[in-house]
């Protein structure tokens, strides 16, 4: 799939998300098939102040390319200004956010409050687009709240201010994570612009992102939710797209064994006491369905070193065995 100038390796994409879509998963996904993946997002107020944190969350391995960095921020000479600090992580595209409603990142105006502000979404997509030397994606949602759904609106001014492609995720702003997804609006999307639309909401199995593709037309899909815990279903919607019938089925054995793998390059990125707390909530979704998953959590979530953290996996995997 074209993005601008830039070429992905197929159409099926892990989502930006804060706390999860770090170095490690975002490996995990590539190998698994995503033919992109996103970072997590990334302060332009935090990176014009050389905050160390926001740097480090843009560190981007040679084997998890294509990978975007995705920006949040209002302030759009900010926003046009701290793009040569982005591209020193030579990310293959950066990509806006317009999505996020979490009241801390919405009342600074950032994230989803700027589907209140069409004139500033436009200012600033141009600017990021005129400086950056990589194409400009941005990703919104259905509107603000359901008197307020612009989604189509908001796709046009983006698409006349340069950015290379646009991701829908099909709720307003309003709904945060509840209910369904609509995809009538990316629909909608598809049908007003040029560029390309990538659709997301609601993809949880290869036959979702085969409905999505089919019903809205869109040109790529993005999957936040259903890959956690779930890096596999990036092998499975390739499968079921190419072939109409999927073959990728981990046993139990096989998603502990990618647990493990994966809590391994956690420590390895984070360290060993951070590493662990953050694999936490990956294991509650990997282990979900398991025999004795709730016993095993209570275990594992009291335990700080890796050491420990791998005999209890190894009794576990004997267990189930
Ligand atoms: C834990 C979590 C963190 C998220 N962080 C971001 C983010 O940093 N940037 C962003 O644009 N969207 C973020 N999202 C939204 C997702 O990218 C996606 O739009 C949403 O989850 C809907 O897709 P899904 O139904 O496939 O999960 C986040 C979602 C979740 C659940």
């Amino acid at each position: 799939m074209k993005i601008g100038n830039f070429t992905t390796e197929n159409n099926i994409f892990l989502a930006p998300m804060a706390g999860v879509s770090d170095m490690s998963f975002r490996k995990i996904c590539r190998r698994w098939g995503a033919g992109m993946v996103y970072s997590e997002m990334i302060s332009a107020k935090g990176l014009y102040y050389n905050d160390k944190k926001t740097a480090e969350l843009m560190r981007i391995d040679s084997s998890e390319r294509p990978c975007a960095i995705q920006i949040f921020g209002s302030d759009a000479e900010i926003m046009a200004e701290i793009i040569p600090k982005v591209m020193e992580f030579n990310p293959d595209i950066i990509d806006i956010n317009m999505g996020c409603p979490t009241p801390k990142i919405v009342n600074n105006g950032d994230g989803s409050a700027l589907l209140k502000n069409p004139k500033l979404i436009g200012e600033i997509v141009r600017k990021v687009s005129d400086a950056s030397p990589v194409p400009v994606t941005v990703k919104i949602r259905k509107g603000w709240d359901s008197n307020n759904v612009n989604a189509v609106e908001t796709a046009k001014i983006i698409e006349a201010n340069g950015a290379a492609a646009i991701a829908v995720h099909g709720r307003t702003r309003e709904e945060f994570y509840s209910g369904t997804a609509d995809w009538n609006i990316i629909k909608d999307v598809k049908n007003s612009v040029k560029i390309p639309v990538i659709g997301n909401g609601d993809i949880k199995t290869a036959a979702d992102a085969k409905s999505m593709f089919d019903f809205t037309g869109c040109d790529a899909v993005m999957i936040g939710r259903g890959a956690e815990g779930n890096p596999f279903i990036f092998r499975q919607i390739n499968e079921y797209l190419r072939d109409g019938f999927v073959t990728c089925s981990p046993t139990p054995i096989d998603r502990l064994n990618q647990m493990t793998e994966h809590i391994e390059m956690l420590v390895a990125e984070k360290g060993e006491l951070r590493g662990i707390k953050e694999a936490r909530k990956h294991i509650a979704w990997y282990i979900k369905g398991l025999p004795n998953a709730s016993r095993f959590k209570i275990t594992v979530f009291k335990i700080n070193t890796i050491s420990e953290m791998r005999q209890a996996l190894t009794e576990y995997i004997t267990h189930l065995q």
